[in-house]
């Protein structure tokens, strides 16, 4: 292990990992250094580009406490999140498919009854959501829950603004007999993901837009099945095909369809114009 070359440093580093008990971490530690080896060779990596790397992943740790997890947004932009999740949510032809979980969930929101609104006094447009949550032959499946959460009309989430107090668009409904769910709510903005930290200058730099397009997230719980975590997107979005963490899929992107009669909103109990969205939710069993 003396007078190692850059052609066989590699062997070198991976003879060491001869005794590790855990034969996963050795096959992931086998792999990850091959490949930064193979990276570090690939791009011929100088003396200040290795520091401004450190540099780099130094100021996400700093940027790192319990509101705010950096390095999960570093892998929602490059697309490891996504990689990630696809490969560990592959689901049979016909199911809802599963998109990123984002760091603006909080756990306690209220379970209200069908039709509730989650908006409260938050302005913006109305938009009333419903359908049904199904197995996957079409039965539908009573006494689902579904956990919703979304941004506001401006693209913020609840806990970006400091003015507001408790728990703002966000609610848990449960399917009734029939498997069907309805809620209130208003229209989702297209938001960026933020851009206060190494991660934003690291978009900056690459020439990247920041944005996400609008969507509701969801978690779906149904006994027997696996729990859902994703996303419906709003049908024209500008930002649908350059999502900043590559979580649109297109059997996601659903209609807001637009009402502007006054009587039927009066009747369905918003104001005009509002919006229609309908989803059944198809559940993979557990
Ligand atoms: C979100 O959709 O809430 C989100 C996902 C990944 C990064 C930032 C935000
Ligand atoms: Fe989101």
């Amino acid at each position: 292990m003396r007078d190692l070359t850059e052609h066989n440093i590699t062997d070198a580093v991976l003879s060491g990992f001869a005794d590790a008990n855990d034969a996963r971490l050795k096959e992931i530690m086998t792999s990850l250094v091959k490949h930064l080896h193979a990276f570090i060779k690939e791009v011929n990596l100088t003396e200040a580009e290795w520091m401004a790397g450190i540099q780099f992943l130094t100021a996400a740790g700093h940027m790192c406490d319990a509101n705010r997890q950096e390095f999960i947004l570093l892998s929602d932009t490059l697309g490891a999140t996504t990689i990630k999740d696809l490969i560990n949510n592959r689901k049979p032809e016909g199911m809802t498919e599963y998109t990123i979980f984002g760091p603006f969930y909080r756990d306690g929101a209220p379970e209200l009854p069908l039709n509730a609104s989650i908006a409260g006094d938050i302005p913006g447009e109305p938009v009333i959501v419903s359908g049904r949550v199904l197995a996957p032959g079409g039965a539908s499946l009573a006494e689902a829950l579904l956990d919703v959460w979304h941004s506001d009309a401006e693209g913020f989430y609840d806990v970006q603004i400091p003015a507001l107090t408790g728990l703002n668009l966000r609610g848990r409904f449960r399917t009734d007999a029939q498997g069907r769910y309805a809620f209130r709510t208003i229209k989702p903005a297209y938001y960026p993901i933020p851009i206060d930290g190494p991660v934003g200058k690291m978009l900056i730099a690459l020439g990247r837009h920041p944005y996400r397009p609008a969507h509701i997230h969801f978690i779906v719980m149904a006994d027997g099945y696996k729990p859902l975590t994703t996303e419906l997107f709003v049908e024209g979005d500008p930002y649908l095909d350059s999502d900043a963490v590559f979580g649109v899929r297109e059997s996601l992107v659903v209609p807001f369809t637009r009402h502007d009669s006054a009587d039927d909103a009066k009747q369905r109990g918003v104001t005009a114009p509002f919006y229609t969205v309908n989803y059944d939710f198809v559940m993979e069993p557990a």
